[in-house]
């Protein structure tokens, strides 16, 4: 299969004052192909939304590649850049940031299809509600007027309109409570389901990379430390740091959550 997105020795630093700078990616290499969905995990601060905004185009490349598609779009700019937001889109963890609250649902779902110049704007919108499985009558309200979960498919059936190849998700399921969370990660998999859109799935949680992704991979400092199939990665990681990622995600039972923490605690920091 080749691949949709893929990514190659990708080196990111932010400039910081006096000249300093920081590396945020250390050559990171990562390829999502088409209909698949390939988890980002690590711990805060790792460099997953950094991976995210290059792709996006938000993040200034130092080197490395970015290909879409077959093309190089490492460093595209203005109206390829802009051309290339129909193909590739992104939800991010905080809808509330993300909407605009002065629109009605209807127009923020349309804004983007008037600007291309798309004729049948109304029943695009009506369609990308539906998918997500929001009323139709969603379009007159105001995204303060919907739960958490209701806003996080607000801004889904928003990525949705373009009818993206790939879609960049930035911890969408962070800021929901647990049942919320496993009916929005449902609705990502069903709608990959329907539309066969690519998911690149950064998340901080390795149970939720677990119920949505076919591959993972593991980010620490920077740079990627383990990758695999989702089921061997998140059952039996080789290395220890995502070993200790995976003994910190929380379980229910208090018992085995003490045995684990002690566990956790008797891993030492990878070097
Ligand atoms: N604009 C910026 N300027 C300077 N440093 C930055 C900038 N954005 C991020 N960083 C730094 O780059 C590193 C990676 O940040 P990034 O946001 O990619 O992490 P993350 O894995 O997404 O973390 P989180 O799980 O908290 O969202 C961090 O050390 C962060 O402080
Ligand atoms: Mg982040």
């Amino acid at each position: 299969m080749s691949a949709l997105l893929a990514i190659d020795d990708l080196v990111v630093d932010y400039r910081l004052r006096r000249r300093s700078r920081f590396r945020a990616l250390k050559g990171v290499s990562l390829s999502v192909g088409p209909g698949e969905c390939v988890g980002l995990v690590g711990e805060s601060g790792s460099g997953k939304s950094t991976l995210g905004k290059a792709v996006l185009g938000l993040a200034t490349v130092t080197s490395g590649q970015i290909m879409f598609d077959g093309q190089d779009v490492t460093h595209l700019r203005g109206a390829a850049r802009r051309r290339l937001a129909n193909d590739i889109q992104v939800v991010f963890q905080d809808p509330y940031g993300s909407l605009d609250p002065t629109m009605t649902v209807g127009e923020i779902l349309a804004e983007p299809l008037v600007v291309a110049g798309v004729t049948q704007a109304k029943a695009v919108v009506a369609e990308m509600l539906d998918r997500v499985r929001l009323a139709a009558d969603s379009v007159h309200r105001y995204p303060s007027e919907f739960s958490g979960g209701q806003r996080q498919r607000v801004a889904i059936a928003r990525a949705l309109v373009r009818r993206p190849r790939l879609i960049v998700c930035d911890e969408p399921v962070s800021a929901l409570d647990l049942t919320t969370q496993a009916t929005i990660l449902d609705l990502f998999i069903d709608l990959q389901r329907e539309t066969g859109v690519s998911y690149l799935f950064v998340s901080h949680d390795l149970g939720v990379v677990r119920r949505v992704c076919h591959r993972v991979s593991v980010m620490y400092q920077g740079e990627i430390v383990e990758s695999g199939a989702t089921g061997p990665v998140t059952r039996e990681p080789v290395h220890p740091y995502t070993r200790r990622l995976l003994l910190a995600s929380p379980v229910a039972d208090p018992v085995r959550q003490a045995e684990r923490r002690n566990t956790w605690l008797g891993l030492r920091e990878p070097a």
